[in-house]
């Protein structure tokens, strides 16, 4: 019920009269006031006049899974939210859920991590109530040979979101990291369970520094948050909404065309690798190119200095730019 009142509290043009509430959840007014001042505590701002009934001025930044659900439960393919307080990392207990049973469209998320993970074993800094931690739990249909192209569609739905909440210089740098004014931002962290030929689930890790105030000084030179940049404090749900209804966009789209040949003009907007001096860290060999965009595949097309161009798989490399932006 109180999922639903959310919903309806939002959606509401005027005030809900009490009295419509009560024959809608066919409950007692004193079990709708109830709920009402449940919501109250947690922060949110709800009129009650009398003879007029109920209406939501403000809501807090939370991320409670009543909040997220009454956002996206059934309007997205978004099935269950686990939303916890603390957690070690939203991909460990995305996987865990997913060898309990959970269902393709399971979100897991948390206001802090303590032991948040970056790529290629980094951390990733989890400051209570200041981020977005999050992990979408998917169980696609296709080859695992398609699973690194997700990573890309998520970073695509974040840089959306993202430009659309504060229009600011957002650029995704391959494959899938998110800039903000050349400092780092967003990082995603995508992992699999999977036999050769056949996905049991994919977990789709986003971390976003919004609301952070302050960052780690080994990292003021590099990261940012939107906060930082903007001055604004954004509702971590709003960007969540948005997140979840671009992504689900793409991956419908990415479910007809089964590569990103639809959206890889959209991607290369926001590419700051693009025509840009790029060093390839390969596990044998360091070299340098321009990259020249990405393919259908995701991979990004890197030019030699004899001109051939090579097709650089997101899972071999990690890629440095050069001359001034972000490493
Ligand atoms: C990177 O830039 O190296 C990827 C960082 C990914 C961080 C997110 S935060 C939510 C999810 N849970 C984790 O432990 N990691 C990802």
């Amino acid at each position: 019920m109180k999922t639903e009142l959310l919903t309806l509290l939002r959606n509401a043009q005027d005030y809900l009269s009490g009295q419509e509430l009560c024959s809608h959840f066919q409950v007692s007014r004193t079990a709708v006031w109830k709920v009402i001042n449940q919501l109250k505590e947690e922060g949110y701002e709800i009129e009650a006049i009398q003879n007029k009934g109920y209406r939501m001025n403000q809501a807090p930044d939370t991320i409670t899974s009543h909040e997220l659900e009454s956002r996206l439960v059934p309007r997205t393919f978004v099935q269950e939210i686990h939303s916890y307080e603390s957690l070690n990392s939203t991909n460990s207990k995305a996987k865990q859920l997913a060898e309990e049973g959970a269902l393709h469209g399971t979100l897991v998320i948390c206001e802090s991590q303590t032991a948040g993970r970056g790529r290629r074993g980094r951390s990733w800094v989890s400051t209570s109530g200041e981020g977005i931690f999050m992990t979408l739990l998917l169980r696609p249909s296709f080859s695992p040979s398609k699973a690194s192209q997700l990573t890309l569609l998520m970073a695509l739905a974040v840089a959306k979101a993202l430009k659309q909440h504060t229009q600011g210089d957002i650029a995704i740098k391959w494959p899938n990291d998110l800039l903000f004014n050349g400092k780092k931002v967003v990082g995603i962290l995508t992992e699999m369970s999977a036999e050769v030929d056949y996905i049991h689930y994919v977990v789709i890790g986003v971390g976003i520094n919004v609301n952070t105030t302050a960052l780690p000084e080994e990292l003021k030179d590099q990261a940012t948050s939107l906060f930082l940049e903007t001055g604004l404090k954004l509702k971590r749900a709003d960007l969540i909404e948005e997140i979840i209804l671009q992504f689900e966009q793409e991956y419908e789209r990415f479910l007809v065309s089964q590569d990103l040949s639809f959206c890889k003009e959209d991607y290369m907007q926001y590419l700051i690798n693009k025509d840009k001096a790029v060093r390839i860290l390969s596990p044998n060999e360091e070299w340098e190119g321009i990259a020249m965009g990405i393919n259908e595949k995701g991979e990004l097309l890197v030019q030699k200095k004899d001109g051939n161009i090579v097709e650089v798989y997101a899972g071999e490399v990690s890629v440095r730019g050069l001359f001034g932006y972000a490493k």
